[in-house]
């Protein structure tokens, strides 16, 4: 098979890895660098457990093969808090009761740390269309942060608390 060395930063820590082109960046987290925060659900791109933050942004750790992570900085749901001090959109999950299971949450968090960047990058909402002005506070709507949201599903349902977190962080 083949392979390659990489240098991948993840959560802040530089790595040097060789890995086997088939591999996948979900794997070389959970396996190789023992981060079993990020999850595997569907491990078909279908679910967004395994969302994970690629140079900021968005990515499904099962698709994406590791060899294209070469001088790219990861952060996964442990790279999130600063030291103690939990991110806060990890203590609006908690005060909002933003999960009932809990195996999408790690998904959930990261895709909403990037959902927020970009909408404060001024991505186009696909729910109105409109240019969202940058800087804070975004003037998000319940509907686009379905919509920014809609590829990390949640078996519980726990849809609404989800929304009403990433609500209050931008409030
Ligand atoms: Fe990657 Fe479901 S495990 S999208």
């Amino acid at each position: 098979a083949y392979s390659s060395v990489i240098t991948v930063e993840v959560n802040g820590t530089a790595h040097t890895l060789t890995v086997d082109h088939r591999r996948v960046l979900l794997d070389l987290l959970r396996e190789d660098l023992g981060l079993t925060g990020s999850k595997k659900g569907c491990d078909q791109g279908q679910c967004g457990a395994c969302t994970v933050l690629v140079d900021g942004r968005r990515v499904n750790g099962c698709l994406l093969p590791a060899v294209a992570l070469d001088g790219s900085s990861v952060t996964t749901v442990e790279g999130l808090a600063d030291g103690d001090a939990l991110h806060p959109l990890q203590r609006a999950f908690l005060d909002r009761d933003a999960f009932q299971c809990g195996y999408c949450t790690p998904g959930q968090l990261c895709s909403a740390v990037g959902a927020i960047a970009e909408a404060e990058a001024g991505h186009p909402s696909h729910v109105t269309g409109a240019e969202v002005p940058s800087g804070r506070p975004v003037p998000l709507t319940r509907d686009e942060i379905r919509e920014r949201l809609s590829g990390n599903l949640c078996r519980c349902g726990a849809y609404p608390h989800i929304v009403d977190a990433v609500e209050d962080v931008l409030t």
